[in-house]
């Protein structure tokens, strides 16, 4: 299978293509030594990423009391953990072209449990920063967006069946094709060369392994799926993921709502 899943990843790479300024500034935020001037240097090499970085930096969203000038201002005034989430949902906004319902419910979907993940993190052990917990939520689902490329008539078949019989898309794609779009997506961000507990949580997120991280996002998407964010209905109900996971703030259920609700909005309004 993995030979398989390698040679699709081979097919789509071209068209779905992680901005190398976005992965250098990656690399670069991960580095102590970097200051805001050679983070803002180096992303100003990608006009897309520096101009969306430069208007979030002026929405509402942050709210800042003066005109950001700069990309250097924006950083400093961000700070690099916000700066690694938005490049990278910036990435994800132009691949997830919003095309049809069915892009659009992924993408509320990823939003859900991106940022969700930081907000449950005290229900795991996980030391990991909140911008990572952030990007594993928002990249979870990436293979869908593969498998929709690789095969937009029989995907959306799929799509179409899951959201109609309320079922997990993993099962059908499983039955159909052998592999999942975690399978997909993991191979995908491995190929952009994405950090290795990133690509980890995605690969596994519909089980076969089991960390903390896993466990965290593996549960925000049951909560996202049974909130019925992110898809015409919900999926499963909220005492079936309070069963599973034993996470207290989960159980009060309509603040949890309308907070993942209220920051997929605030996201979406300032992206
Ligand atoms: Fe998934
Ligand atoms: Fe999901």
């Amino acid at each position: 299978m993995e030979a398989i899943v390698k040679r699709l990843v081979d097919d789509v790479k071209d068209d779905l293509v992680f901005p190398k300024v976005a992965l250098k500034a990656m690399k670069m935020i991960d580095d102590e030594s970097t200051t805001a001037y050679d983070l803002a240097d180096i992303i100003a090499y990608d006009p897309y990423l520096a101009s969306s970085l430069l208007r979030i930096a002026n929405s509402p969203f942050y709210g800042f009391s003066r005109k950001v000038e700069n990309l250097y201002e924006a950083i400093s005034l961000l700070g690099f953990e916000e700066v690694r989430k938005n490049i990278v949902t910036f990435t994800m906004k132009s691949m997830f072209r919003k095309a049809d319902a069915y892009d659009r419910y992924i993408w509320e979907h990823s939003l859900g449990v991106a940022v969700s993940a930081p907000m449950f993190k005290d229900c795991v052990v996980c030391d990991l920063p909140l911008s990572t917990l952030y990007l594993m939520g928002l990249l979870h689902d990436m293979g869908k967006i593969v498998l929709k490329k690789l095969d937009y008539n029989g995907y959306m078949q799929i799509l179409r069946k899951c959201y109609a019989d309320n079922v997990w898309c993993a099962e059908l794609e499983k039955e159909t094709f052998g592999f999942t779009h975690a399978d997909v997506g993991g191979a995908l961000l491995e190929f952009w060369g994405l950090p290795r507990e990133i690509v980890d949580v995605v690969v596994f997120h519909h089980g076969g392994s089991e960390n903390e991280a896993v466990k965290l996002v593996r549960c925000c998407d049951a909560l996202v799926n049974a909130l019925g964010i992110g898809r015409p209905s919900p999926l499963g109900d909220v005492e079936g993921v309070v069963e599973m996971w034993d996470c207290k703030k989960i159980s009060e259920k309509s603040s949890v709502e309308e907070k993942i609700k209220e920051r997929v909005r605030a996201i979406e309004g300032a992206l």
